[in-house]
């Protein structure tokens, strides 16, 4: 069994980056600014957006955290999206989910300009992923892809079962890994919560997404021998011995898994350090794309 050890993957990619950053520097050239804007006081977002912005620094692009509040109205976060469209200094930027109700998600996202995109959420850059086209991927699949590629995971000519159809996740996941590309060529089942007879799906997988965010949903007899099992599940649960009162559980009851798998993702510490490798990834190009 070989670990998929996202969190050294993403320090190599960071490390790339901040090569990169220097070289732009060195140049004349801009250094890359994302943004990041949160709404509310979801623990989880504030903690990931934190870390983007923390990652930021890290590899010597600029950043800046915009902070609303729980009460903030759809009208003032589009506002605040207006001036991060047109503001020249801003290469890329993201609206952090999920947003309090009262906020249309849809609406949120159609606001923000294709080309500062860095969560490639937009409907353009949907469509363009889906047609193969350059576009900013967003950064769980992206990470997923280039997980696989740099461990050397075939996928070509593979049975790939995803299990979950999020827009931000399995659904892209699905259409990328079937996609004629470098990572791709597969043959891909997309399984869901209304799926019949899942068992006898995943059986025949030789890769397994695994993002449905419930924990340890997947387990050793639902698995082939020599399966390579990609787990996309962060679920938090209480756990008194910690001193953050949680830990992080996967979709995928790890242990028994791991021993019939040729390749896993370990929770923490896979698929969640590459997506934030894959955002800062995103906004260089957005930089070199808008700066030449
Ligand atoms: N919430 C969970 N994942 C993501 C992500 O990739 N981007 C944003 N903006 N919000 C998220």
């Amino acid at each position: 069994m070989i670990l998929l050890d996202g969190k050294k993957t993403a320090a190599d990619i960071k490390e790339e980056i901040a090569l990169e950053v220097r070289n732009l520097k060195d140049n004349g050239k801009k250094t890359p600014h994302l943004a990041a804007v949160i709404v509310g006081n979801n623990g989880a977002s504030i903690t990931y957006v934190n870390a983007k912005v923390k990652a930021c620094e890290r590899v010597g692009f600029e950043s800046t955290l915009i902070r609303l509040t729980e009460e903030a109205s759809e009208e003032e976060l589009l506002n605040e999206i207006a001036i991060l469209n047109i503001d020249k200094d801003i290469d890329g930027f993201i609206v952090q989910l999920p947003l309090p109700k009262h906020i249309d998600e849809q609406k949120i996202l159609m606001a923000v300009d294709p080309n500062k995109d860095v969560d490639g959420f937009h409907p353009t850059n949907v469509g363009k992923m889906a047609l193969n086209l350059p576009t900013f991927i967003s950064a769980t699949p992206y990470g997923i892809l280039e997980l696989l590629e740099r461990y050397h995971v075939e996928t070509s000519g593979k049975h790939v079962v995803v299990l979950g159809r999020s827009h931000i996740v399995g659904s892209p996941m699905s259409i990328l890994l079937s996609q004629k590309r470098k990572v791709g060529n597969a043959t891909v089942t997309m399984c869901h919560s209304r799926t019949k007879n899942l068992k006898e799906i995943t059986l025949q997988a030789d890769i397994i997404i695994a993002a449905i965010g419930i924990p340890e949903f997947l387990k050793a007899d639902m698995v082939k021998e020599n399966v390579t099992v990609i787990d996309v599940g962060i679920t938090r649960v209480g756990d008194s011995s910690k001193k953050s009162g949680y830990r992080l559980l996967g979709d995928v009851a790890f242990e028994e898994v791991a021993k019939k798998a040729d390749f896993i993702t370990p929770v923490p510490g896979g698929v969640g350090p590459m997506t934030i490798a894959m955002l800062l990834k995103n906004t260089l190009l957005a930089c070199e794309r808008a700066n030449g």
